[in-house]
C-alpha cells in the first residue's frame, strides 16, 4: 500500500543562511538560529507555558513546529511519532503513529515506513519516546532508534532534512547516507529537561568507502 505524494515545494537547494533568513522574516524578535557552513546551530528559548494544548501527552512544545517549519518549508513533510498532528495530504504533509487513537495517516511502528513510501519526503520531523524514566507511557512498545533512524534514510530524499527532538543524539550512520547538519537546543524553562533537535541532511550523492572513516 502507498499514498499518492503531491509534488510540492522541495527546494532542498536553499542553503542554510537562506532558512536563517526565513526564520528571521517569520520571527524578528527571537534570537535565529545561526548559519556555520552548512550546518544550523541555535537555542529555541520557549520557556513554561502551562495553558492546554491539545491535552496529548508528550504533545510538542507551544511554537516548536512554528519555528521549525519556518526554517524548512519544503513539502512532502512527514511527521513521525505524530501524536496529536493532524495530516494535511492536500499539502503534502503525512502523519505516522503507531497508537491508533491519533489522527495519523497510517497506524504503524516507525522502523516499518519503508514499506509504505520509497524517497520521497524532503522534510521528516520526528519526536519520538524520549527515555524511559523522561517519557509518558504509550500504547505500542518504545521504538528502536537505530533502526527508526536507517528505516527514515529510505524514505527521504536526496538533499532532504531530518530534525529529530530527543534528549539524546540519536545514533545515525554516514553509510545510511547521512550527514550532521546541526542541532538547536529546546529550552522550556526552569526545571524542565534541555532537548536537542538534531539536524542530520540526506547526502546528495552515496559517499565514497574511504570517506566513510574521516
Ligand atoms: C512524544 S509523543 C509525540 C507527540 C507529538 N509531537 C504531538 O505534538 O502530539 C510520541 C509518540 O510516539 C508514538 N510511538 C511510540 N512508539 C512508537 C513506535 N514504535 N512507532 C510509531 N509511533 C510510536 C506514541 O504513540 C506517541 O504518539
Amino acid at each position: 500500500m502507498s499514498v499518492e505524494i503531491i509534488q510540492g515545494d522541495c527546494r532542498e537547494q536553499r542553503t542554510m543562511q537562506d532558512r536563517v533568513r526565513l526564520y528571521q522574516e517569520r520571527f524578528p524578535r527571537w534570537p535565529a538560529p545561526q548559519a556555520v557552513g552548512d550546518s544550523l546551530y541555535g537555542v529555541f528559548a520557549i520557556g513554561n507555558n502551562y495553558s492546554r494544548k491539545k491535552g496529548y501527552p508528550g504533545e510538542y512544545p507551544r511554537t516548536y513546529l512554528d519555528r521549525i517549519r519556518a526554517l524548512f518549508p519544503e513539502t512532502p513533510l512527514l511527521h513521525l511519532f505524530s501524536g496529536s498532528i493532524e495530516p494535511d495530504s492536500e499539502h503534502g504533509i503525512y502523519c505516522v503513529d503507531a497508537d491508533a487513537t491519533t489522527p495519523a495517516d497510517y497506524h504503524i511502528r516507525a522502523a516499518d515506513i519503508g514499506s509504505y513510501w520509497t524517497k520521497e519526503f524532503a522534510v521528516v520531523l520526528a519526536d519520538p519516546p524520549y527515555d524511559k524514566a523522561l517519557s509518558p507511557e504509550y500504547a505500542v512498545e518504545r521504538p528502536d532508534k537505530i533502526k527508526v533512524i536507517s528505516a527514515i534514510s529510505e524514505v527521504i530524499r536526496p538533499g532532504g532534512y531530518l530534525v529529530w527532538l530527543d534528549t539524546r543524539m540519536p545514533i545515525w550512520s554516514k553509510s545510511d547516507g547521512w550527514e550532521w547538519a546541526g542541532v538547536i537546543a529546546v529550552f522550556g524553562g526552569t526545571n524542565r529537561v534541555l532537548r536537542g533537535a538534531f539536524i542530520l541532511r540526506k547526502r546528495l550523492a552515496v559517499p565514497q568507502t574511504a570517506e566513510l572513516f574521516k
